[in-house]
């Protein structure tokens, strides 16, 4: 059995021997050899083993190893999970980045051979984000459920930037058990590697692998990201500054002071503070480097305070 420490960074500049490196978006055999070396399970299960990296990796440890895949009849939203795993490796595709069925295998074998087209349940091939993160949050929880008590997951997965915006995998899924380790994985090998950016663009070069435990059958605490859009008027942080700016921000003239009474009237700010209006006048008084008194009860934002 592979004896190798892990620690909250790792990288295998060289990918090591096993599963198909030809397989787009496979992975390293020795991250498996390490988190089977380091949390020593008996058997390791994989819902979505792509090219088998993880029973070469098994293999090689010398524990059993059960392997599952959309190209292999087993798909992870609607069929069922058989055993009672003690240890899951899961390696989800990185939403659309890598599209599996249909380029990595055809979908008519798999159709004449288990009776379903795999490209309808592909996690790779869900049109957008909102849809794929509750696919993957309905994988994870699913596998999560399926695990013994004492069991462990560990997921391998990356943040990934498309025209400029930042789509995090690590942020969305749902952390269901005890977040255990987050371990950061350097990226080798990729095929971004040859790509130059310019502007802002800051080059994604890890990956995440998450792992958390099942300490409880019945009762286990969960963390979920909720999205919201809030008002900055009804944020009850923000200062008076930051709420008169923000008003002020939206207009491309100069306001009156009865323009901005009514852009903050009922909203958190003012339910506060029966003096609200007074507030409103002392805070553009007080604060000349922000808000500029162009005439008579006529306001601007100093765009160029720091
Ligand atoms: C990132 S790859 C796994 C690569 C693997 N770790 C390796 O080293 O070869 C993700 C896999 O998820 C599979 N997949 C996508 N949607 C699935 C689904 N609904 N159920 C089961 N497997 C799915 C794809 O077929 C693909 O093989």
């Amino acid at each position: 059995m592979n004896s190798r420490t892990l620690t909250s960074i790792v990288s295998y500049p060289e990918r090591g021997e096993g599963g198909n490196n030809r397989y787009r978006g496979n992975c390293s055999p020795k991250l498996i050899e390490d988190l089977i070396g380091f949390f020593k399970p008996l058997e390791i299960c994989d819902y979505m083993c792509g090219s088998g990296t993880t029973k070469a990796a098994a293999d090689k440890c010398g524990i059993k190893s059960r392997l599952y895949d959309l190209h292999s009849g087993f798909d992870i939203v609607n069929c069922e999970i058989q055993e009672r795993p003690e240890f899951i490796f899961w390696h989800p595709p990185y939403w659309d980045i890598i599209k599996y069925s249909d380029v990595m295998y055809k979908a008519s074998d798999v159709e004449s051979r288990y009776g379903y087209n795999p490209m309808q349940f592909d996690l790779s091939r869900i049109q957008n984000w909102e849809s794929f993160v509750e696919a993957m949050n309905y994988a994870m929880m699913k596998q999560f459920a399926s695990l013994e008590k004492g069991g462990r997951m560990a997921v391998l997965i990356g943040d990934i930037k498309k025209k400029g915006k930042l789509y995090s995998m690590l942020s969305e899924i749902v952390k269901p058990g005890s977040l255990e380790n987050i371990i950061i994985k350097t990226q080798h090998n990729c095929f971004s590697d040859n790509t130059t950016y310019s502007g802002s663009f800051i080059p994604i070069l890890h990956e995440y692998v998450m792992i958390v435990r099942k300490d409880n059958s019945l009762i286990i605490p969960v963390i979920a990201v909720k999205q919201s859009v809030t008002d900055m008027r009804d944020i009850k942080e923000a200062s008076w500054k930051d709420v008169i700016a923000s008003v002020l921000e939206e207009c491309n003239a100069d306001v009156p002071l009865s323009y901005l009474y009514e852009q903050i009237e009922n909203h958190e700010k003012t339910k506060s503070n029966k003096w609200w209006k007074e507030k409103i006048r002392q805070t553009l008084q007080c604060n000349p480097a922000h808000f500029l008194h162009t005439g008579r009860g006529m306001w601007k934002l100093n765009r160029s305070a720091a």
